[in-house]
Formats: C-alpha cells, structure tokens, sequence
C-alpha cells in the first residue's frame, strides 16, 4: 500500500530485514537505558539507527565499485537503507523534540527572554548549536526520502538525480555535527564518541576509495 514498498520479494526482504534492525536497534537501547522515559530511549535508539544507515548508504557505492566495473545510477539496497534512514530519523526527530525543554520545540531554537521576546540560541550554544545542524540534517532527510523511488528517479532522469543524491554528504556531516554536538550536551559515555569516530572513519575511508578507484579506471 505504502509507495515506497515495492513489489519483487528480494527488496520486501531488504525492507524487513531493515525494519527488524531498527527494532532491535531500539530493543538494545531500552536494555542499556534503564530509568529512562520510554520516549527518550526510543529518541537515542532511532538517532543511532539512522545514523548508522547514512553510513551504510554511503559504503554501498564503493563497495559496489570494487566489485564491478561502473557504479549503476540506481543500488535498490542503497535507496532501501536510505529509505529506512529518512523513516528512523524522521521518528527521531518526533521524539526527540519531546526529550528536552517540556517539550517546548520553541525553546530547542529560541531562548525565551522577559523583555525582549524570542531570541535565537547563539551557534556557540551546544544545544542550539545540535538543534540547528539536526534541523538542516532533517531537511535534507524528507528531501532524500522523496527522491527514493522509481517515479522521481524517471521524472527527474539519471543524471539530475544523481546529482540531488549527492545531498547525501551534506546530510552526513550535519548528522555527525549533530550527533557529536548532542553526546558533549548529555555527556554521553565516551565508548559511544568512540563508535561515532569509527563511524566517520568508515565513511571518509570508503569514499577515498570510492574516488580513486574511479580516477584509476578514467585514466586507464
Ligand atoms: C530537528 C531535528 C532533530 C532533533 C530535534 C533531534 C533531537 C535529538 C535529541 C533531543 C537528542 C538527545 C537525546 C538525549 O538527550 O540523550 C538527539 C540525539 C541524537 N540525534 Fe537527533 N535530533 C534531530 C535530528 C537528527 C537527525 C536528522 C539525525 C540523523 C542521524 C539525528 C541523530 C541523532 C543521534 C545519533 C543522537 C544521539 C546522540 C546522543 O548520544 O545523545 N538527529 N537528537
């Protein structure tokens, strides 16, 4: 029923198997956040799931191109996790605005002042500084997640929408920011920065490989 689901069994299987991790993804951390508002442990459990398929959306391609000779346009299993990244972050962001603040979203962007009315929370503010770069992040999710199917991929053709695709980095490193910004904001347990870093590592190391399999292959 849902546009996104599509019709072949391989890429149902895809969406199952990536709806259980998220699942078990959130399992785990409701076990590793006991004492924790249901809504707060669902926050961090779908904000680690999410970032965690960015990542993988972005080790597909060059994984992919060590294995054959071009890179097709189109992975399905690239856009099936992107899907299930845009459908976990966008829960995260509807819980996460719960977490903090009594819920005031308001109060996420805007410090509230006696006189003088809203003003914005400086860049240098950690928490302002996290909400601001998960904003952006989320935009670029929403955007890349109605790219993710077969009607704009033919109404938009190949190239435009491989270049719309390239959102993808933008998103990775406000995700990152954002990430990085709420751990030093809740004093997260370092083995965590320490699987954020691994994270990122993954991610640039992929992606130099990625380009220089590609300028080797141009120049041969
Ligand atoms: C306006 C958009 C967003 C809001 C309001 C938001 C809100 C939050 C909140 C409240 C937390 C902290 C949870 C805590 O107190 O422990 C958090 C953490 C996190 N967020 Fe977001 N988020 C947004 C966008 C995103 C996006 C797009 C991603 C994509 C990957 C993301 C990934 C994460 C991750 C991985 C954490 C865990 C950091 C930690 O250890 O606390 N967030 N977010």
């Amino acid at each position: 029923v849902l546009p996104f689901i599509p019709k072949d069994r391989g890429r149902r299987l895809t969406h199952a198997a990536l709806a259980l991790l998220a699942a078990v993804g959130c399992y785990f951390t409701f076990t590793l956040t006991p004492g924790f508002r249901p809504v707060h442990s669902l926050t961090i459990g779908l904000g680690y799931t999410s970032l965690i398929l960015i990542v993988v959306t972005l080790v597909i391609g060059p994984l992919q191109l060590l294995r054959r000779k071009r890179n097709p346009v189109n992975i399905n299993l690239r856009r099936d996790t992107g899907i299930w990244a845009g459908v976990t972050g966008g829960l995260h962001v509807v819980f996460g605005f719960q977490v903090h603040m009594n819920g005031d979203i308001v109060q996420y962007f805007f410090e509230r002042t006696p006189h003088h009315g809203l003003r914005p929370l400086p860049l240098i503010d950690l928490f302002g500084f996290s909400n601001y770069t998960g904003a952006v992040a989320t935009i670029a999710l929403i955007l890349l997640l109605f790219l993710s199917n077969d009607l704009s991929l033919k109404w938009l053709r190949g190239p435009l929408w491989k270049w719309l695709q390239r959102l993808n980095y933008a998103l990775i490193v406000l995700s990152l920011a954002h990430t990085v910004g709420y751990q030093a904001v809740v004093e997260r347990e370092e083995v965590m920065t320490l699987i954020v870093l691994g994270l990122t590592a993954a991610t640039v190391l992929a992606q130099m490989a990625g380009v220089a399999i590609s300028m080797r292959r141009r120049a041969a």
